[in-house]
Parts: structure tokens; sequence; C-alpha cells
């Protein structure tokens, strides 16, 4: 999209520290929608946002409502953002959503944001390995109130460990309805900026050296049934149980048969998630599709 010109210019002025992917494109409904029709777009020529401070961590530089379209989306349903280029810097990813108090066009996040996934480190291998792609899926929770929503992709970049180097955050904003869902209150919720800090594990971590575990910035992820995503969870204020039967019809196979040693429970950890380890009181019971595995002493997750 951008001119020629304008990459180079880019190139040559950010160098090695350039950042050349961005989530451009939503697919909603089975429907991969054209790029930048219900996400908002950036000004920044896919710079990173590095300030903690700066209203910009809320969509990107100059991403606006202006001009972008808003889709409907059922709760329950899944969802995909699309890079460019896949993301190759190391470091997590999260989705996080906020209510508009009217149309996601005229919404400036100012609000409260709640997290709903994670994709944080991997370290069976014995190193830390990420979920580096260009589609990153998850699932609208069933649970929230129906209305406009801001759905906002984050990939932190911690591949200059701070505080020699800079965490960089690739941000996009989607516009959407929400249909259906529920009355749950969903969170924790925080503000952005505010949410991520230079005292965040997640965030100062030198993944070069003496790299075992990660705790992914920001709050615990909110799911509709109390069970906590990568962060432990434990504390949303759900204020309804739903059923466990209205899975959407494009969920993951969940034909392997089950390997969890755990008997059944009213939780689960989902894929990536810590699952056990010394001082660790949360959740045991992985997602269907993975299995508890044991890092080291202090880190158990589900792969
Ligand atoms: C690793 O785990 C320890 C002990 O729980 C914690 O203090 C530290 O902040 C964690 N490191 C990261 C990068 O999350
Ligand atoms: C709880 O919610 C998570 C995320 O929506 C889901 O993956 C998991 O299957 C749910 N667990 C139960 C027992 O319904």
């Amino acid at each position: 999209m951008k001119g020629l010109l304008g990459a180079a210019a880019l190139s040559l002025a950010v160098s090695d520290v350039s950042a050349h992917y961005i989530f451009q494109q939503l697919t909603t409904g089975g429907v991969k929608h054209a790029v930048y029709q219900y996400i908002r777009k950036n000004t920044n020529y896919n710079s990173p946002v590095t300030d903690l401070t700066s209203n910009d961590l809320r969509c990107n530089v100059g991403a606006t409502g202006a001009g972008t379209d808003t889709v409907t989306v059922r709760a329950g349903d899944s969802f995909t953002f699309t890079t460019d280029t896949p993301v190759y810097h190391q470091g997590p990813t999260s989705i996080y959503m906020s209510k508009a108090p009217g149309s996601a066009s005229d919404y400036d996040g100012s609000g409260g944001w709640f997290k709903i996934k994670d994709w944080g480190a991997d370290f069976s291998s014995g190193q830390a390995t990420w979920t580096l792609a260009s589609d990153y899926t998850a699932t609208i929770p069933e649970c929230i109130p129906p209305g406009d929503y801001l759905l906002r992709i984050q990939q932190l970049g911690i591949h200059n460990p701070w505080p020699a180097g800079i965490p960089q955050f690739y941000i996009s904003c989607a516009q959407i309805t929400v249909t259906g869902g529920g009355s749950a209150n969903p969170g924790p919720t925080v503000s952005i900026p505010g949410a991520f800090k230079e005292t965040d594990p997640g965030y100062t971590v030198n993944i070069y050296n003496n790299f075992h575990n990660y705790t992914v910035p920001g709050p615990a992820v909110f799911t509709c049934n109390g069970s906590g995503g990568n962060n432990g969870g434990g504390s949303n204020p759900v204020t309804t149980t739903t059923t466990t039967t209205t899975r959407p019809s494009t969920s993951t196979a969940q034909s392997q048969p089950s390997s969890s040693p755990t008997s059944p429970s009213s939780c689960t950890v989902a894929k990536w998630g810590q699952c056990g380890g010394q001082g660790y009181s949360g959740c045991t019971v992985c997602a269907a599709g993975s299995t508890c595995q044991k890092t080291n002493d202090y880190y158990s997750q589900c792969l």
C-alpha cells in the first residue's frame, strides 16, 4: 500500500530496528475481508509504538474510526487477524476488547480493556519459542454483552531487551458489533495507556539470558467460565454461568483422545498457558488438543 519511496526511506531511517509487519486484515464468519476494511489504518509506515504513556498504544498511530467500517460478529464465533508479513520479532501476542459507549467508529478506546487471548512463550524444547505467524485466530467470548467494541491485537517485540533496547508494540484495532452474547461483566479491565509498565517482567525480561519462564504483560485473560489464560486468571467478575454446548462449529478438532491426567473440572488452561509448577495454584486442566508438560520445577505449560 505504501509507496516504494516511503518504504525505502523508512528502511534507511530505522535500519536494523525496522519493523515490517502489520495486522491489516480481519476474517469473520469465514470471510477474509479487504485490507483495512474493518481495521483502523495506521499512518506510521509500520513502525512500532514504543511510548508506554502514549494514546497510540490503543490502536496505533493515526488509527481513527474515520473511513473504517464496522463488522458484525456473533459472540462465540472465531475471528482472525492477518498480517502483511509474518510476525518475526520474538515476543507475545495478545487480544483485547473494549466496549464502545456508542458506535465503534466514534470510540477512542479511552474506556476499560479486557484481554481475551494470550500467545506466550513455549519452553518445551528447552528454549523459548513464540507463536510467530501471519494469522492469529481467537474467539469472541460467548457471554459478553452485545454492542460495539474495539477488538485490539498487540504483538510485543522484546528482541531488543530493556533497558538497552526498547520493546516494540505492533497494534491494530478492528471495529466490531457483537450480536448474541450474554450479560457478563468482562474483566479485569485496564486502561491503555497504563496497562503496560517498565516494571512488568514480560516487558523487562532479557530473552537471551537465563530465560526459562515468561509472563505475558497485561491483565489476566477473561473467559466466560472463569478459567484463566496465561496469567493464571482467577479474578474474573463473571456474572453468569454459561453453557458449554454453544461452541462454534468452526472450533478446532477435538477428536484427539483425552490425555489429561486430571479429573474433570470447571476450568481449562488454554494452549501455552501455565498448568503447574512450584507455587502455582491455578487450573491444571489443559484445553483439548494440549497436555500439561513440565518445563522445569516451577513451570509446566499446556502444549
Ligand atoms: C519468572 O518466574 C518468576 C517466579 O515466579 C518471576 O518472578 C519472574 O518475573 C518470571 N519472569 C518472567 C519473565 O515472567
Ligand atoms: C472455558 O473457556 C475457555 C475459553 O473460552 C475454553 O477454551 C474452555 O473450553 C472453557 N472450559 C469449559 C470447561 O467450558
